[in-house]
């Protein structure tokens, strides 16, 4: 009896052509694995066209719950944003579809997991780290990395192996999609000068035939995770799915980055995250309102670090669990509601409140009802000053000319 392999299998050229690959090159049964994270290309024949591209066993595993539970909350609590534009859709759905592939492996008996990932991308990196971090006994196997065919190679070898399936070409460009974001590559967008055109967007309407009059949504976050819009708890996928929808008809999300791959590779990538913009944008409004300032400058050092080896495909790593554990200490007074406006494009924060808020109306206030000691201010600026006042005193500052000043002394 052959070995087995468990392929994570979206039901497209690469990874049904890899079935077939596999047998005929390591010798291996293929047993497919389908996670749904919630994409909206996700085929619904994928059982079929595994089992007809020659694999044995096709596994389908509705993985929207696992996702935003186990990974899409953490990294929002996290304020996880790569290099400040790309809120990871992408990089934290590989981290669970290898968990499954394990998980499969073990009940399977296999020998080896697959993914259908090339070998310049950042998700060969994540797919092979992940499973390494849970188990660096498993075999990983990429063929696409190996194989080195063209698309029309590939189609030429599928044929020859009886796969009469239809790979029609939908999309000029190369898609990943789930529940946190669209991630669009390749094709025209490869040229970093041009516009993104408006076929290469999905979730999102066009800024221009976004409605006139803005929408008011209101998101109530228990200890840094949202529970309810409007008032009406939600359950996490379905809240997720709504703000994708809202925002996304206000024109919401769209990001165009040039990113930096961990392989060393500039690459032009186009995000669309409606529901992950309102909600890093609403629960860093909470934060503000809930957090000390100086747990604010600590946790955005964290934010970066967070997202960054998320990016790298460390997710099962201790470091990662290290500041996982930091991150949900961070957010235990993280409560509250926050009201956002969605209105062309844009998405604001119009109002916040909390019942651990730290604004308080009595020191902040300009009307009547102050509660600060103005005349304290006096004492603290001179023993805050002390340092800078010494030091002007002995070692003069040299001063910029202006025109301004010059102006005085020619009046004077
Ligand atoms: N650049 C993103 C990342 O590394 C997305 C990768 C997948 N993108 C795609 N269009 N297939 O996470």
């Amino acid at each position: 009896m052959p070995s087995k392999v468990i392929l994570a299998y979206s039901g497209g050229l690469d990874t049904s052509v890899a079935i077939p690959w596999l047998k005929e090159n390591y010798g291996l049964e293929v047993i497919t694995l389908t996670a749904d994270l919630g994409g909206q290309d996700g085929r619904s024949d994928v059982k079929e066209r595994a089992i007809e591209s020659g694999a044995s066993k096709s596994i389908v595993v509705d993985g929207k719950a696992d996702f935003v539970k186990g990974f899409v909350f953490p990294a929002l609590k996290a304020g996880a944003i790569y290099q400040g534009q790309y809120s990871l859709a992408t990089a934290l759905g590989r981290p669970l579809i290898a968990r499954y592939l394990l998980d499969a492996a073990h009940k399977e008996g296999a020998e080896a997991v697959a993914h259908g990932c090339t070998g310049k991308g950042n998700d060969q990196v994540r797919f092979d780290l992940s499973i390494a971090g849970m188990d660096p006994e498993l075999k990983i196997i990429a063929p696409a990395r190996e194989w080195n065919m063209s698309r029309e190679q590939e189609l030429e070898y599928g044929r020859g192996k009886n796969i009469t399936l239809d790979f029609a070409k939908k999309s000029p460009y190369s898609i990943d999609e789930n529940l946190w974001g669209r991630s669009i590559e390749a094709g025209d967008l490869e040229d970093p000068w041009k516009e993104p055109p408006e076929d290469a967007f999905a979730l999102t309407k066009s800024v221009a035939l976004a409605p006139d009059d803005p929408t008011y949504v209101e998101v109530h976050f228990e200890n840094g995770i949202p529970q309810s819009i409007d008032g009406n708890s939600i359950d996490a996928v379905n809240l997720i799915q709504t703000l994708n929808d809202l925002a996304g008809s206000h024109g919401i999300g769209r990001v165009d980055h040039l990113e930096d791959r961990l392989v060393g590779i500039k690459s032009r990538e186009i995000y669309e995250a409606p529901a992950a913009t309102v909600l890093h944008v609403a629960h860093k409004a909470i934060e503000g309102m809930t957090l000390s300032k100086d747990q604010i400058k600590l946790k955005e050092r964290i934010s970066q670090e967070y997202a960054e080896h998320v990016y790298n495909g460390l997710w099962y790593t201790n470091l990662h669990q290290d500041l996982e554990a930091y991150v949900e200490n961070t957010q235990r007074y993280v409560t509250g509601d926050v009201r956002i406006k969605l209105f062309k494009g844009t998405c604001s924060v119009v109002g916040r409140s909390s019942l651990f808020s730290l604004y308080q109306h009595d020191l902040a206030t300009y009307d009547t009802g102050d509660k600060f000691n103005h005349l304290a201010s006096e004492g603290f600026i001179h023993i805050y000053g002390l340092a800078g006042r010494t030091q002007a005193d002995i070692q003069p500052i040299q001063l910029p000319k202006l025109s301004g000043s010059e102006q005085i002394n020619r009046e004077t």
